[in-house]
């Protein structure tokens, strides 16, 4: 990891973007918690989520461009999300990561950045 670049770069910039989408979804559609709030035709979902990290990771703002402000919380408020969603999502994130090829260090790195907005975008109890 090179403290200098960004998230993104480090990840390896838009290449990298695309293979950690590609590794994320076909273990969240795996995931017996998480599937069943996904709809069958992923490809939109993870379009946008390349769209998205792109820009939170620090490279261009691809999602805002083309949506505008991102209000992410809101947009998850129609599914319900409880802190066991948040989980296993940062669950597939880290073995995604793995998936790709990415270090220790930058994996964690990457995770406790993503575990603020997960565990913001609970909205139901268990
Ligand atoms: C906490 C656990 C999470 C769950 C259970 C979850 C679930 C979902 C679901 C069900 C959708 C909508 C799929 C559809 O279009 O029908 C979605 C969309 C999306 N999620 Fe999440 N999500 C979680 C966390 C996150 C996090 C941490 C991020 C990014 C930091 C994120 C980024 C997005 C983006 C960019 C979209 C597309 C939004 C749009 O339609 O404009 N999600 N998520």
């Amino acid at each position: 990891m090179n403290p200098n670049l960004s998230i993104y770069d480090n990840l390896g910039g838009a290449d990298g973007i695309r293979s950690l989408v590609e590794a994320f979804y076909p273990r969240v559609q795996k995931n017996a918690l998480l599937a069943p709030l996904f709809p069958e035709d992923i490809d939109p979902v993870m379009e946008k989520q390349y769209m998205f990290l792109s820009q939170f990771f620090g490279g261009p703002a691809l999602f805002s461009e083309a949506y505008g402000h991102p209000m992410m919380r809101a947009r998850h408020l129609k599914f319900p999300i409880t802190p066991s969603h948040a989980q296993e999502w940062l669950k597939c994130m880290s073995a995604a990561l793995q998936d790709i090829g990415v270090d220790e260090t930058l994996r964690e790195f990457v995770i406790q950045r993503l575990s603020g907005p997960a565990n913001h975008f609970v909205n139901t109890p268990e």
